[in-house]
């Protein structure tokens, strides 16, 4: 897990050591279950006319940056994560797939971007939520400082996201939002949601925006779903990978988390199990 020492990197507040393999793992099939349950790598538009260069911020692995590269080679890609082993493998993907329109940095989020002024037509984050609070105005101040005039700023965030029948499930869910509210990561008082989806518009706006618009998506992983043994797998990476991050924040002993663990792979195999997750799109054009 992060520790505290001297790097940035190792104050950082992600919830999961952003160096390790199992987490590279978790966020690359992750990756490919939200981009599908999303309809595609842009659903909300078809036309890209315009855009010569996006920038995906906390790319992870790369796995949204890289399809985008691949799908649309005239377009030059530019991802970064805070994660050096991330980076690597997304940079050994562009070598292996002889990709020259996608590049990767390691850069903290969280500090000034390191390019110029007006350098992106559109520039993208998908599930950044785990920056505190009091991190979004500063970063949306470099969003609009980083996006040319008439390009778009796009946002994709999910209340954590399982919402479900499954009681197991529903509470290691509630369990990690109020780890996560200890952490300054909720925009609500009572620190029953994260509170993310509201304040998306306002990011839009704060980053110079002149309108927000929105998209959402609906990825049922019910039993006999499509999605329901690549839900089962990540909620199975998720709550083993968490364990840690709510023990420390005092939300529950390891003992109860472990009971839960138990009994939520139980019941997400049950044939009445239902689950849904709603991730939402906002983008706005820069003024
Ligand atoms: C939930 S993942 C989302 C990854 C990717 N955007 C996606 O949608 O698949 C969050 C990512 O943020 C990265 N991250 C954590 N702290 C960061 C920081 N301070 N600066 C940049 N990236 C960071 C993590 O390494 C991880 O790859």
């Amino acid at each position: 897990m992060v520790t505290p020492g001297d790097s940035p990197r190792d104050e950082n507040v992600y919830f999961n050591d952003p160096e390790s393999g199992a987490e590279m793992a978790r966020l690359l099939s992750q990756d490919h279950l939200i981009t599908k349950g999303m309809g595609g790598l842009f659903s909300e538009r078809s036309d890209l006319s315009g855009i010569h260069r996006i920038l995906d911020a906390a790319c992870g692995p790369g796995g949204w940056a890289l399809e985008v590269a691949f799908t649309y080679p005239e377009i030059e890609v530019v991802g970064f994560d805070i994660s050096r082993a991330m980076i690597d493998y997304a940079r050994a993907r562009v070598q292996m797939q002889g990709m020259d329109n996608a590049d990767f940095l390691v850069m903290d989020i969280q500090k000034s971007l390191d390019f110029p002024n007006k350098s992106f037509d559109l520039v993208n984050a998908r599930f950044i939520n785990f920056l505190p609070a009091a991190a979004w105005p500063k970063l949306m101040q470099e969003f609009k400082r980083i996006t040319r005039p008439g390009g778009t700023i796009r946002l994709t965030e999910s209340e954590w996201w399982y919402f479900t029948n499954s009681p197991a499930l529903e509470n290691l869910n509630a369990m990690i939002i109020r780890a996560l509210k200890l952490q300054g990561e909720s925009f609500t008082e009572s620190g029953r949601f994260t509170g993310v989806l509201p304040m998306l518009g306002r990011f839009l706006l704060d980053a110079g925006c002149a309108s927000v618009n929105y998209k959402s998506h609906v990825i049922d992983y019910s039993f006999g779903t499509e999605a329901h043994e690549g839900f089962r797998r990540d909620a199975a990476a998720v709550f083993k990978l968490f364990q840690p991050f709510i023990v420390r924040m005092g939300v529950a002993t390891q003992e109860e988390v472990n009971q839960l663990y138990e009994r939520m792979q139980f019941e997400m195999l049950k044939e009445d199990f239902r689950g849904l997750m709603l991730p939402l799109t906002a983008w706005g054009e820069k003024l």
